[in-house]
């Protein structure tokens, strides 16, 4: 049966009580997922590498950190040395495979985008595959574990050159920016997409899930056969965050085995 691995996002904690939120993790939870953001690919701000290097002298937990930032090669040597495990950049973001491309739909807090906020039209996104891989190759030669990530308006069939080279591929269900936002079902369509092309190609990545992910969607996303399940508000903002960790776990587990596919 495919690995469900609990990510809780720490961008939802209280930071003011850090260590108590790690040590949730640590008694619930597969990873630390840090969510770093630059003002400039997203609308919010977070943090760098001093924090990573605090968040590991608190925990063994592999740390995954999902860099929500234009040029994050210049980062990489900075958030390894800080004892990050595993790094996700967006194929969107400047820097990443050429000048990168703007949202459709910027997040906008918590609450997210508006229902009303009306995309244009699709452009077709510009990937310049030889400098993907130079971006990936300069995350895998740093020692960490490679991850792509990719925003709702974009497909899992635009990596198909690189996917056979990752360690995870995470389709997005919000527009990065903001915890807290709505799940967007179209990224189950792209999480089905990812697990069929691994299984047609032999590939070996990790399907991440990211974006709303929580009590009353975990099911749909785990049928979809993500394996890594991110979660900010669905873990730091209940009652009980590691009574929702162990919930979680247990609602994705029963979805892994009532579809027989993914076993
Ligand atoms: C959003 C971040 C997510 C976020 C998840 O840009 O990448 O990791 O913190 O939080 P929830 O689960 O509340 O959507
Ligand atoms: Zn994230």
């Amino acid at each position: 049966m495919s690995p469900v691995l609990l990510a809780p996002s720490l961008l939802s904690a209280d930071w003011s009580r850090l260590a108590e939120a790690v040590a949730i993790a640590e008694k619930g939870a597969d990873w630390i997922h840090l969510d770093v953001m630059d003002g400039q690919f997203v609308p919010n701000l977070t943090f760098g590498p001093v924090i990573a290097r605090a968040v590991r002298q608190l925990t063994k937990l592999p740390i995954d950190a999902h860099l929500m930032i234009h040029d994050p090669v210049a980062f990489v040597p900075a958030f390894r040395e800080a004892g990050v495990d595993r790094m996700t950049v967006h194929v969107e973001a400047r820097g990443v495979c050429g000048p990168g491309w703007a949202a459709p739909i910027r997040s906008r807090g918590e609450g997210g985008a508006s229902k009303s906020d009306t995309p244009p039209p699709a452009e077709p996104h510009t990937i310049e595959v030889a400098a993907l891989r130079r971006t990936l190759a300069a995350v895998r030669a740093s020692g960490a574990g490679v991850g792509l990530a990719l925003r709702p308006d974009t497909r899992i069939a635009e990596i198909e050159a690189v996917l056979g080279e990752l360690d995870y591929v995470l389709p997005m269900s919000v527009y990065p920016g903001f915890s807290g936002q709505a799940f967007r079902p179209e990224a189950l369509r792209e999480i089905r997409a990812a697990v069929v092309w691994r299984e047609h190609h032999g590939a070996h990545y990790l399907v991440q899930a990211d974006g709303g992910v929580a009590a009353d969607t975990i099911t749909a996303v785990a049928a979809a056969g993500a394996e890594v399940f991110v979660a900010g508000h669905g873990v730091y903002r209940q009652s009980d965050p590691l009574a929702a960790l162990q919930d979680l776990r247990r609602r994705a587990e029963s979805a892994r085995r009532s579809d027989g596919t993914a076993a």
